[in-house]
């Protein structure tokens, strides 16, 4: 589609491509890299599916010089606005055999293992592998099914044959080794990275203080982070987005910082950075996480992202609400950057309204660390187990002392028009011993303090339903009974 006719950016989009740092003007802040990829420089190898980054056929990798190495990401090219990879290093599916003609070990495992099909699915898939490839075989480690199907998360085969795919993944290791050759890249990256973007039409600060005061100048523009709910608005809402912030270059927020109460995880924390440092004090959200989207989407989106879109069924919010999270929301007025912080079961106002003013960003999310007896429980319900949204999700806090629940907290979200906080149901719990009667109570309670809706993902029924059945798992795991874990049997 072509999405030519608005207002164009003056600054240059220049990305290192084949050999070559790739320089092109006027390309409007809103074109999608697909698109640029596709109709203004002609490289077709990289397919338009869905064109809503659900299907992975757009999939293409992106790097970044990080300390003198290239950092390898897979990305769905048709909702990343195309200036998002200014400064960076690009491949598609017909960058990756030698110019000779031999192929990359990505290509040859898929045509040893029968793993290519289609041609729409099948260059999407030989990227998130050679993606997978750079960050595991070449550097030293084996790819297990695990990791292939984690990898893959985000690639969809309408035929189903995915089999032959994750054999290809899983026999990486055993291809003649090819590497990229790192160095003339990062070369390269190093001069293009020294351009910030502060005027224009597509922003790119690099510091907090530029990205606050860029908010402030131009409270209108759309402000994005990874651009995994914003690219749908152009591709899907068929949305005109005249000045774009990107906030993804800030030095600041690119970090997750330990304290010994706390840990704050910058608004430009992509997802899978995020759930890892959230699961490294809490391991069971580890595979919650690993339910959040599909790779390139946990790649790309970002934690703040979730929650600063508001959406009722966003993943993270119920679990950060259970957790006692707060957003750290800055602003730059009267010449200086201020700050306030707002617990996150308050952050919510309304359907995807929230106490965030046109000038502010929401630059951390601070969650507290467990205290000691912390018991916590995470759960989403969906259609399919990955690459998919919620239709309820269910996150439960417990403490206990002396056989009673001394306190809890419970986020639930797919039930209410905001990501909630069950308090009539956390009244019930506490003070009471943990046994089938509270357990009765707390049901009822949950069942009764939220209406949900009926729409496509599920009935009001069969979710009200839903936070029954879920609280019921939380006793049943945290009083030791035997359960079954999808998650587990995958
Ligand atoms: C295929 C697919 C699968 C998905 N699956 C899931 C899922 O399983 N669970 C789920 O919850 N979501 C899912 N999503 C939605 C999306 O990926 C998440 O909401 C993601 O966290 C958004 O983060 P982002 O950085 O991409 O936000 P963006 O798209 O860049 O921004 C979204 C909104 O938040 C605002 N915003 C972003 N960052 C900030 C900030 N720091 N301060 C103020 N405002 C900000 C933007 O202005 C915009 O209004 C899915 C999306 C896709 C395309
Ligand atoms: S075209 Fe389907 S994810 Fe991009
Ligand atoms: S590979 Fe395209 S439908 Fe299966």
């Amino acid at each position: 589609m072509n999405r030519t006719l608005h207002p164009v950016t003056e600054a240059p989009l220049r990305f290192w491509h084949r050999d070559a740092v790739i320089e092109r003007h006027h390309i409007p802040p809103d074109r999608t890299l697909l698109d640029l990829l596709r109709e203004d420089l002609r490289l077709t190898a990289t397919k338009e599916g869905c064109a809503a980054g659900d299907c992975g056929a757009c999939t293409v990798v992106v790097a970044e010089a990080v300390n003198g190495q290239l950092q390898y990401r897979a990305v769905n090219s048709c909702i990343k606005p195309a200036h998002a990879i200014d400064g960076l290093a690009l491949w598609t599916a017909a960058d990756l055999a030698q110019r000779d003609g031999t192929l990359h070990p990505v290509q040859q495992a898929m045509l040893a293992c029968h793993g290519s099909q289609c041609g729409f699915c099948t260059p999407g898939f030989v990227m998130s592998l050679f993606a997978l490839y750079q960050r595991t075989v070449v550097q030293g480690q084996a790819v297990d099914k695990h990791s292939a199907m984690a990898a893959l998360s985000g690639n969809l085969c309408r035929c189903t044959g995915y089999r032959p795919i994750v054999q290809a993944a899983c026999s990486l290791s055993a291809e003649p080794a090819q590497a990229v050759d790192e160095k003339p890249i990062v070369a390269a990256l190093d001069q293009l990275a020294a351009t910030e973007k502060t005027n224009g039409a597509y922003l790119r600060p690099s510091t907090l203080s530029a990205l606050l005061q860029a908010r402030a100048r131009h409270p209108q523009s759309q402000l994005i982070a990874g651009a995994t709910d914003a690219g749908l608005w152009i591709t899907q809402g068929l949305r005109r987005l005249p000045q774009i912030i990107d906030l993804t270059r800030v030095a600041e927020l690119r970090r997750v910082k330990h304290y010994p109460q706390h840990i704050a995880i910058g608004a430009a924390v992509n997802l899978q950075d995020a759930f890892e440092a959230l699961a490294a004090d809490r391991p069971l959200i580890a595979p919650f996480g690993e339910r959040f989207a599909g790779w390139p989407v946990r790649q790309s989106g970002t934690l703040g992202g979730n929650v600063a879109n508001g959406s009722p069924i966003g993943d993270s919010m119920p679990l950060l609400i259970a957790l006692g999270a707060q957003v750290v929301l800055m602003a730059w007025r009267k010449g200086k950057a201020v700050h306030r912080h707002v617990p996150l079961d308050q952050f919510y106002t309304g359907y995807r309204q929230s106490l965030l003013a046109p000038d502010e960003v929401l630059a951390w999310v601070v969650v507290p660390r467990p205290a000691p007896g912390e018991w916590l429980g995470a759960y989403k319900v969906s259609k399919r187990q990955e690459d998919d949204i919620s239709a309820v999700c269910l996150a439960v806090q417990l403490h206990m002392a002396n056989g009673l629940i001394t306190a809890a907290r419970i986020g639930a979200g797919g039930v209410a028009a905001t990501p909630a906080r069950a308090i009539k149901t956390e009244a019930a719990l506490i003070g009471q011993p943990w046994n089938e009667a509270t357990l009765l109570a707390a049901q009822t309670a949950i069942q009764q303090e939220f209406s949900p809706l009926s729409d496509l993902r599920a009935s009001a029924d069969y979710r009200r339903q839903i936070l029954g059945q879920l609280l019921q798992r939380a006793w049943l795991e945290s009083t030791g009974h035997p359960t079954v874990r999808l998650e587990a049997l995958a």
